[in-house]
């Protein structure tokens, strides 16, 4: 993709936690990735990757023991590393990056109705008043008008969420970031609230979708960035990487291969501790391609892949858990 189109292009970056003692976490290193207008992409990986360490990064809430270097560029002119509290929150958030959040019923506030919500954030950002302007801004995340008197405990999961997404929306914001936005909701659910959040990029905005469901990121997302232990391991085009010739990174096929409706396979043991990371590649306890080479030496992000013995589509079992069943 051509970086200078892109919405949001990042280089590089990385974010360190300087923790007690002197021992620093390596949460993100080297984050290299871009985002177009009417695209989506979605960062999957296990828990404690490091994908919402990077969202935080780019909103600029993380907390004071953390480092972050490299460039993340927002629509060509502001670097969201650089750019200051001021700026993120007076123009940048909700205004440039809308927030869809992983729970909307905490990050909507519970002792006041929908409508006050939306009225307050219209107001702050565009300047709309009234009854219309809410109903309208209810229905493009299609709310139902007649719950807008709702307080968010009276509402479903499905219906905060969308509550959720029409407060991320109000700002017009060419960049969307869902950072889980289907946790706890049932497949149905899921499905729905992906649809809508593709509806909004076909509008032509950004979306980075971070989750650990593969199966929202098939349906949603034009591109995936697969993380491992801080690192993107791989990036690829949604069509070739769910379906053929398939992941090209052995940890990606591994977790492809670890879904229900394919090989249901786990793959063995625990990523490292991000405290404590090896020299070489990271998965290579774990992985069965590994070789004296993967040990010894990390290898480059190139290409869109990070592997000495990248996958070319081979059926072969890549990763311990396959091999040893
Ligand atoms: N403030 C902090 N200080 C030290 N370490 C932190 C801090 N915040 C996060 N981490 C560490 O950074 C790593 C990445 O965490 P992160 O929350 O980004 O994972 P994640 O990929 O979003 O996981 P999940 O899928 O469970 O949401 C974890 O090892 C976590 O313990
Ligand atoms: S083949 Fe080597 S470099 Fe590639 S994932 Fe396995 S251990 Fe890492
Ligand atoms: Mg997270």
């Amino acid at each position: 993709m051509n970086r200078a189109h892109a919405v949001l292009d990042v280089q590089d970056l990385s974010v360190r936690f300087r923790m007690r003692g002197g021992r620093d976490i390596a949460a993100v290193t080297d984050a290299r990735f871009s985002v177009a207008p009417g695209e989506c992409l979605a960062l999957v990986g296990e828990s404690g990757c490091g994908k919402s360490v990077l969202a935080s990064a780019l909103l600029g809430l993380l907390p004071a023991n953390a480092q972050t270097t490299g460039s993340a560029v927002l629509g060509g002119d502001v670097d969201l590393l650089t750019a200051g509290e001021r700026t993120l929150a007076r123009t940048v958030r909700g205004r440039r990056i809308g927030l869809v959040p992983q729970s909307p019923a905490a990050h909507l506030t519970p002792v006041r109705t929908v409508r006050a919500q939306l009225e307050e954030t219209l107001r702050e950002l565009t300047g709309a008043r009234g009854p219309a302007a809410v109903r309208e801004a209810a229905a493009r995340a299609s709310f139902p008008a007649d719950h807008l008197d709702r307080y968010p405990h009276e509402l479903s999961g499905g219906l905060a969420q969308r509550a959720a997404t029409a407060l991320a929306l109000i700002g017009d914001a060419p960049l969307l970031l869902a950072d889980e936005p289907t946790t706890g909701l049932d497949r149905d659910l899921v499905e729905r609230t992906v649809d809508e959040l593709r509806r909004h990029t076909d509008e032509g905005r950004a979306l980075l979708i971070i989750t650990h469901d593969l199966a929202a990121a098939e349906r949603i997302a034009d591109r995936v960035a697969v993380m491992y232990a801080g690192r993107i391991v791989e990036i690829a085009d949604a069509g070739s990487f769910f379906g053929a010739p398939g992941p090209r990174h052995p940890y990606a096929k591994g977790l492809l291969d670890a879904l229900p409706e394919r090989d249901f396979a786990p793959i063995q043991g625990m990523p490292p501790e991000l405290g404590s990371l090896p020299e070489g590649c990271a998965f290579a306890a774990r992985c069965a391609r590994a070789d004296a080479r993967c040990t010894a030496e990390r290898p480059a992000f190139d290409g869109g892949l990070a592997c000495h013995h990248g996958l070319t589509g081979s059926p072969q079992s890549l990763t311990k858990a396959a091999a040893d069943a």
